[in-house]
């Protein structure tokens, strides 16, 4: 079944994948590996990357010489997969509807998707139905609520008396981004040997890279919250930004952001 998140999620991500190519993949590129070793998969897995976007999780699994297919609700995420990774199967899909039969993975891999879904339970529900008995389930989610590098802009808009509108919906995944909830849903989806592990790091970045490839090119829930503001009130929240930058400051102009996430794992 279709929800209003879903609908709000394929406008949200709707033109969005060269600019996150260019910068929050960077981001999420760094728990592709610990998510493809919870998944257990090697040269030969046959692997499924599901909301792939521009491809992160799959072109690491096509280096370790997996066999890789991919799904992402949004035909431009697709696209830019597609060129990202030569030859990799990857086609439009959204979950809680997958296009392939049951048991045809021996490993299931999401990297930062599962809080993008509109039934966390039914999309579980659907990994689960794809992977073989045995199969590995590994996902990531950010930790709840948004900290560190994600909750920048928001505190900014925040400062600068940006009002959250009312008909920007909250993830149904919400409740579920700490360690306990998280396994909880996993293993209320069927799974077994369910762990949830926390996946810390800092992201070294330019903050103007950061301003023009996320919040100002309309990418996530902030940028598409400021992308309805007056260009005063842009600028507004431009300067809360540059001044909460500071505390982040390291060596060559850049920012070390810190993220937090979780790493969700189970078998079939
Ligand atoms: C935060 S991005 C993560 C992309 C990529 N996995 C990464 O590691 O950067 C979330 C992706 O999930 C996709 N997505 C959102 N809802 C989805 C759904 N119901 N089914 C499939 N993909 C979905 C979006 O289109 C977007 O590409």
């Amino acid at each position: 079944m279709t929800t209003t998140f879903d609908e709000y999620e394929r406008v949200l991500w709707d033109g969005r994948a060269d600019a996150y190519d260019r910068g929050f993949a960077l981001l999420t590129a760094r728990t592709a590996g610990p998510l493809l070793d919870a998944a257990k998969v090697g040269a030969g897995t046959r692997v499924l990357d599901v909301g792939t976007g521009p491809g992160v999780v799959s072109r690491e699994a096509v280096r370790r010489g997996a066999e890789v297919a991919a799904v992402d609700a949004d035909p431009g995420m697709a696209e830019t997969a597609a060129r990202n990774v030569p030859g990799l199967d990857v086609r439009v899909a959204v979950l809680p509807d997958l296009p392939f039969a049951d048991a045809e993975f021996e490993a299931v891999a999401g990297n930062f998707v599962i809080n993008h879904v509109g039934d966390p339970d039914a999309a579980l529900r659907e990994l689960r139905r794809v992977l073989r008995p045995g199969g590995r389930l590994a996902l990531t989610c950010w930790e709840m609520p948004g900290s560190g590098a994600l909750g920048i802009v928001r505190e900014a808009m925040d400062e600068a008396g940006v009002p959250w509108p009312d008909d920007v919906p909250v993830s149904p995944f919400m409740e579920y981004g700490e360690r306990a909830a998280f396994g909880e849903l996993v293993r209320a989806a069927g799974f077994g040997d369910v762990g949830v592990d926390p996946l810390d790091w800092h992201h070294v970045v330019d903050p103007e890279e950061w301003w023009e490839s996320g919040a100002l090119a309309r990418v996530g829930s902030n940028g598409f919250v400021l992308a309805r503001q007056e260009p005063a009130t842009v600028a507004r929240v431009k300067a809360v930004y540059d001044r909460i930058m500071t505390r982040y400051a390291v060596d060559g102009g850049k920012v070390s952001l810190p993220a937090h996430a979780l790493l969700a794992y189970g078998t079939r």
